[in-house]
């Protein structure tokens, strides 16, 4: 099943305690992200985060729109309990869904009709065909005037790129860990979710996302593999 093994405990725990905090302009990325849902939705009270890990995406959305309140999906058990603990403080305006975004948005995802959809380096994890239907699935889910923003793993252009990709990101954490970079980067390649990896161009997920009604579609933000992209849901009736 697509991104399986981020069921496994030691996986989630491994990218929350560690990972996570080394991954390049990372705080960029998910500022891009909340200054493009302010700017075409300044008030949004609905936030759906797709495959939330602990909820990192939504917590700088919920910390900067106070009205809001968030739904959080993920597949993962693991995953799911730490979300719990690190939302605990936003309780009342946070519910947790466990559900796998290989099938249709549950409708415990999309009943409170979404203002916003964020995600952050989930949907590499399905194949192209599901990614383009989830896209498709976002667009109807969203209240008219919605936004949409992925904050994503995307694939390079050529070998040569992906080579410097995984040296860049490699002497990112070597740099902020201390360890030596071959270990780093030993780490890296044989890590058991590299194979839950399944990256696509920007250009063509872009085209998608036009393809299925969004405007404003565009990529904010890019360092190599690392992208933010999205679009808005008219706010009129559609064509
Ligand atoms: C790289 S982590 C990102 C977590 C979080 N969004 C973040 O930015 O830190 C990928 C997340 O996607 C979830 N995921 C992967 N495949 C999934 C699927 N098919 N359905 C639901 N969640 C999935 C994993 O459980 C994990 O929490």
């Amino acid at each position: 099943m697509a991104g399986d093994t981020w069921r496994q405990a030691a996986v989630a725990g491994s990218y929350l305690d560690g990972r996570r905090a080394h991954i390049p302009y990372a705080a960029d990325q998910l500022q891009t992200m909340a200054e493009l849902v302010g700017w075409f939705h300044p008030d949004p009270r609905s936030i759906l985060d797709l495959g939330c890990g602990d909820g990192i995406a939504a917590r700088v959305l919920l910390d900067r729109f106070p009205a809001a309140s968030a739904v959080l999906v993920d597949h993962s058990g693991p995953m799911l309990e730490r979300a719990q603990t690190a939302m605990a403080s936003y309780a009342p305006r946070v519910r947790l869904v466990q559900a796998d975004l290989s099938g249709a948005l549950p409708s415990a995802a999309t009943e409170a009709r979404p203002d916003v959809i964020v995600s952050a380096y989930v949907i590499h994890h399905l194949p192209d065909e599901r990614k383009q239907s989830l896209y498709a699935e976002c667009f109807t889910a969203l209240a008219p005037g919605g936004v949409f923003v992925n904050v994503e793993h995307v694939a390079s252009a050529t070998p040569e790129l992906e080579a410097l990709f995984d040296d860049g990101y490699c002497r990112n954490v070597a740099a902020r860990t201390g360890r030596p970079y071959d270990e780093v980067l030993r780490e890296y390649v044989t890590r058991p979710d590299r194979r839950d990896n399944l990256l696509t161009a920007v250009e063509t997920q872009l085209e998608w996302l036009r393809g299925s009604g969004f405007r404003h579609v565009d990529c904010y933000f890019k360092w190599l593999e690392l992208a933010v992209f999205g679009g808005v849901r008219p706010a009129g009736p559609l064509p």
